[in-house]
């Protein structure tokens, strides 16, 4: 006979109550000695976020004060970068694939009620963070992606739309004019037989190869269309393809918690490539008895650590939050057996915080002294920006590499 999903859950409590187990969350479950006693909630709400996030934080902090939802104070913030076609990194204006099409990727987790949902490589629905949630609400799935997830989202009534401004599509045209084979084709980072494909470091910026390299791309962004007060802006996507995203994470004076992470991806990717953003437990993950962390930066290789989530059960085990994002960094450069030669084509931040109002922004690269790794803060003392604590003193590089000008 079946057993049905239905019927499991009318038998738990019954089982577990034979079986000697609590069904209370983790903490009560958890062997003795194998989480550290972290103190209660914070004496006012903490938000954590992207530092594209600061201009939202101080609103969603009154949110938190009127007693509004963890999770809907998060999702104010990240909405309204999902909202604003400036932000090239998320939502309307994102950057689009090798094809042109912008595809969205969100994830969330609700601490009060323990749940999650997730979208991955979603087009023309704007407001992802929002349709993440409405799958946790709405569906009995965590994860929807591609033309399934868009189908939803009509149902639900998300207005379909289209994502790709012009300023981002003539970014886009301007790097497929670019191009070269140094692209998302091909083997990657963490194949074997991966070689550095430019000289390492790349020649300075300062060099005339790099003057000669930037004359003919401003005369291509021109040629493009492109306006001169865009150019600059048009040429360092191009040359530097962002990985774009925002996190935020919130915990309130009663300890609930929840995170949110949206993203149009990494800049060029293939269609149907999603990062970790979408994936529960890389891009966003919370635990209300420990903390919430979220990552910004280099998808492939996050996934690959299953970042926010070491980063919170390092908090369980004790670590305060810099060495739980520390350690994650460590685990980064241990995926490359410590090789610097593609450690340095990884770019990570992770914004950690923890239920009783501690938290960190930790990166992997300092970045330079003029722009160092910074992250968003918002707590009793207002919303400000903060530097990242950093596991490696310097800059990382962008892979691919920077494209190679066309043949004159
Ligand atoms: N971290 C965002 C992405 O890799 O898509």
């Amino acid at each position: 006979m079946g057993f049905t999903r239905r019927k499991f859950i009318a038998t738990t409590a019954l089982g577990a109550a034979a079986l000697g187990v609590s069904t209370e969350p983790s903490r009560a479950a958890a062997p003795s000695g194998s989480q550290a006693a972290i103190a209660g909630p914070p004496q006012h709400p903490v938000l954590i976020s992207k530092v594209t996030g600061k201009r939202s934080l101080d609103e969603a902090y009154e949110m938190l004060l009127r007693g509004e939802d963890t999770l809907d104070a998060c999702l104010h913030v990240n909405k309204a970068q999902e909202d604003d076609a400036n932000d090239d990194t998320v939502g309307l204006g994102g950057l689009p694939n090798e094809e042109g099409v912008v595809e969205l990727d969100s994830c969330c987790m609700h601490g009060p009620t323990r749940r999650a949902g997730s979208v991955g490589a979603v087009r023309e629905i704007k407001n992802v963070c929002l349709l993440a949630k409405a799958v946790m609400q709405h569906t009995g799935h965590v994860m929807l992606v591609g033309e399934g997830a868009q189908r939803f989202a009509l149902k639900m009534g998300f207005p379909r739309e289209n994502l790709l401004t012009e300023r981002s599509r003539k970014i886009w045209l301007l790097w497929k004019e670019i191009h070269s084979n140094e692209d998302w084709w091909g083997p990657g980072l963490a194949a074997p037989d991966w070689k550095p494909p430019v000289p390492v470091p790349p020649p300075p910026k300062t060099s005339e190869e790099w003057r000669q390299r930037f004359r003919k791309l401003e005369q291509m962004a021109a040629g493009l269309g492109i306006p001169p007060a865009d150019r600059r802006h048009a040429i360092d996507r191009v040359l530097h393809p962002p990985t774009g995203t925002i996190h935020t994470s919130a915990v309130n004076t009663k300890g609930e918690m929840s995170g949110s992470t949206t993203t149009s991806g990494l800049a060029w990717k293939l269609p149907g490539r999603c990062g970790d953003s979408p994936i529960i437990g890389a891009g966003c993950f919370t635990d209300q008895d420990i903390g919430s962390a979220g990552a910004t930066g280099s998808g492939e290789e996050n996934i690959e650590v299953a970042g926010a989530h070491t980063i919170v059960e390092n908090m369980r085990k004790g670590m305060s939050p810099v060495e739980a994002g520390l350690d994650a960094c460590h685990r980064l450069v241990n995926l490359y057996h410590g090789d610097m030669n593609k450690v340095r084509f990884i770019d990570m931040v992770y914004y950690i915080l923890r239920r009783d109002g501690a938290y960190a922004g930790v990166s992997l690269w300092s970045g330079s002294a003029e722009h160092p790794r910074r992250f968003a803060v918002c707590d009793g003392k207002g919303s400000r920006v903060e530097k990242t604590v950093a596991l490696l003193e310097g800059e990382s590089i962008d892979w691919p590499p920077i494209p190679k000008l066309p043949k004159e």
